[in-house]
């Protein structure tokens, strides 16, 4: 099974550049069209959040048709930048999108891969937060399967990044969850956007990784007197590929052409 993962495209009405400098929807355009060339051919695509930048139903109109050339089912979640009730509006009629209350699923019927999206946004904030009742939806969907190889997705990552300017807005009760999953050894990885970089830790037991933006870097600042800076670096994806034999292996794809192929021995 293999799985795409993009986050955080911020996309903007037509014409208007994120952040005043660089074209979001165009990026997300090529990130789109880099997925469909790829051979094989996803089986899924993972949206982690942040999907336009200011919520509005516009933007998400502007999203859907930079989706429709998809030739692969997606599931998405909001980040703090997403407008939880437009959100909804837009994916209205996807099999998994909850009627109300935090965009929360389960999907297993895609591959081997079993998928649980948790919504740890707060409507109007930017950090956000594991709450007990949240704790307890994820514990309750990771026992419904325990045999299954299982991905859990979520925007704000629930642990300190070290570059002061996000940590403010994290994921608070990170401890919580890590308690939740450390419960369920089928879960392969947790996987998180809103920080705009790849990291990668231990946490709860398993392996968390962040994805990087198909728009943005957030600039890697560790003083802690950092100031909040962001690079155009180039835009990129994760692909989850998972084999029985190695079960998730997660690579790091550049968004674009290159030079090369070039043969090497
Ligand atoms: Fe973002």
């Amino acid at each position: 099974m293999l799985i795409a993962h993009l986050s955080d495209p911020h996309i903007r009405l037509d014409g208007q550049l994120y952040q005043g400098v660089v074209d979001s929807n165009a990026q997300f355009a090529a990130a789109i069209a880099h997925v469909n060339r790829l051979d094989p051919r996803p089986d899924l695509v993972l949206l982690s959040g942040d999907l336009v930048d200011h919520g509005d139903a516009e933007e998400y109109a502007m999203l859907l048709r930079l989706l429709a050339p998809l030739d692969v089912p997606v599931l998405a979640i909001p980040g703090n930048h997403d407008e939880r009730e437009a959100f909804r509006q837009a994916f209205c009629g996807q099999p998994w999108l909850p009627a109300q209350g935090p965009i929360d699923y389960a999907v297993g019927d895609r591959g081997p891969v079993r998928i649980v999206a948790l919504d740890v946004t707060l409507p109007g904030l930017h950090h956000g937060a594991v709450s007990e009742a949240s704790a307890a939806r994820l514990d309750q969907m990771l026992a419904a399967e325990p045999s299954r190889p299982t991905i859990v997705m979520m925007h704000q990552p629930p642990f300190d990044t070290g570059i002061p300017y996000m940590d403010l807005y994290s994921c608070r009760e990170g401890q919580l969850l890590a308690s939740v999953v450390a419960r369920h050894p089928q879960v392969e990885r947790i996987l998180c956007g809103h920080v705009h970089r790849v990291m990668q830790l231990r946490f709860g037991g398993t392996v968390l990784c962040t994805a990087p933006s198909t728009t943005t870097a957030i600039a890697l600042r560790l003083k802690p007197d950092a100031t909040p800076a962001s690079h155009i670096e180039p835009p990129a994806m994760l692909l989850h590929h998972w084999r029985p034999e190695t079960a998730l292996v997660t690579h790091f794809v550049p968004i674009g052409t290159f030079p090369g192929p070039y043969p090497f021995a």
